[in-house]
């Protein structure tokens, strides 16, 4: 997609599509819209916005945006991610270990895509989840943040919903009795203001799945960025601190999220136009990273950059509350990796995943010559 977000660049800061929303490639302007409080993400007149809508506060504007958004942050704080540690490092060695013994495997299915799943799961306490089935709702879910695709689509999105609610109600009905260490419990015991019952379901899917297809595309497209560069991914091998560095530079050049969007809540001037009320803007999350306004020479892949300038985890009010989580999870996965496979290579030919929103690799052949 980035030759295409240059030649919307090419065109103008903000140009408008075929299709009537405006769209733009420019980190400058997204990075405004997505600041700037008079554009928000629910395009429905204030009288009929739903209560409880299926993914929580990321459908919604404050006021009650805010007042859920500050009732999980504690929950996935920076300081409290860390406690995480311990939980994500069994996760990665337990995949680790069934890497088989011929040393070829599918990077993506047998090990980025299990792992954030098994990450979320456990720290939201759920006992025994099979990680197939959990898997398929991230995905019926994921491309539902894209449109419906179909009315088989429709159909299996409503199962995957009512699935979920059985079995967070019971979770949330069990925690408040007996609470445990997992982070339900921490959101039903939370000292001050709690919120309705009704809120909680769709809270607790938005934190299943908002990690689930942007966690595993970001430790693929980590790996493969750096095997399509052997000699990156022997410099990290031999100082396994940069992995930092490559997990941070791959969320500014191929980023999981690739766009988002707001619509105008009030006319608005925005790069040079006017975006009139009721209007969509379409921020190109993907194309902001390669702006070369904000980023030097912005199709290299390069470890040494010192800026952070990307747009991967948005920004203002929606800004990722699974930003710590997020990164903790890719670091440890990604480090683990290149320590044990330092010869690691590409085997194969990579599959990238179908659809334009979410970036990443279905699959990734790899082999080691740990059996050699
Ligand atoms: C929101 C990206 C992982 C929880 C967002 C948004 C982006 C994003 C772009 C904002 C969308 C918008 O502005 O319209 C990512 C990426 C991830 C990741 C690239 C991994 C590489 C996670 C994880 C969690 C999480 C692991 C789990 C807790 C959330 C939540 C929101 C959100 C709760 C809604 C925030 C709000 O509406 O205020 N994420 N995310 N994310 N993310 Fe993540």
């Amino acid at each position: 997609p980035y030759p295409l977000y240059d030649e919307v660049r090419r065109c103008g800061p903000l140009i408008r599509s075929v299709v009537g929303a405006w769209t733009s490639a420019t980190y400058a302007v997204c990075e405004q819209v997505l600041r700037d409080r008079r554009f928000g993400v629910d395009a429905r007149p204030a009288d009929q916005r739903a209560a409880s809508p299926m993914l929580s506060f990321l459908e919604l504007d404050p006021p009650d945006h805010t007042r859920l958004r500050r009732f999980v942050m504690p929950t996935f704080s920076p300081k409290a991610v860390a406690g995480f540690d311990p939980q994500i490092s069994t996760v990665v060695g337990e995949l680790l270990e069934a890497v088989p013994a011929d040393g070829a495997f599918d990077l993506v299915g047998g090990y980025a895509a299990p792992m954030p799943i098994a990450v979320i799961t456990r720290l939201l306490g759920i006992p025994d989840a099979d990680s197939e089935e959990f898997q398929r709702y991230g995905q019926v879910f994921g491309s539902a943040l894209g449109g419906l695709q179909s009315l088989r689509h429709a159909r299996e999105l409503g199962e995957a919903q009512s699935r979920l609610q059985r079995i967070f109600e019971d979770l949330i009905r069990r925690r408040r009795a007996a609470p445990g260490d997992d982070v339900i419990s921490r959101l039903v015991t939370a000292p001050g203001e709690q919120i309705e019952a009704g809120d909680m379901v769709p809270l607790c899917t938005l934190l299943l799945i908002a990690g689930f297809e942007t966690t595993v595309n970001l430790i693929g497209n980590t790996v493969h960025a750096l095997l399509q560069r052997p000699e990156l991914w022997r410099r990290v091998a031999e100082d396994p601190t940069l992995v930092d560095a490559a997990v941070e530079e791959t969320l500014r050049f191929d980023s999981p999220v690739q766009r988002t969007a707001r619509v105008a809540q009030a006319d608005v001037e925005l790069g040079g136009r006017l975006v009139t009320r009721g209007q969509m803007v379409v921020t190109l999350i993907g194309g902001a990273g390669r702006d070369p306004e904000v980023v030097d020479r912005p199709d290299v892949f390069d470890l040494d950059r010192t800026g952070r300038d990307h747009l991967a985890f948005s920004a203002g009010a929606h800004y990722c509350v699974g930003r710590p989580l997020a990164k903790l999870e890719a670091t440890i996965a990604v480090r683990e990796l290149v320590s044990r496979f330092p010869d690691l290579r590409i085997d194969g030919r990579p599959e990238r995943r179908p659809g334009t929103l979410i970036r990443g690799l279905a699959h990734l052949p790899v082999r080691t010559s740990m059996a050699a």
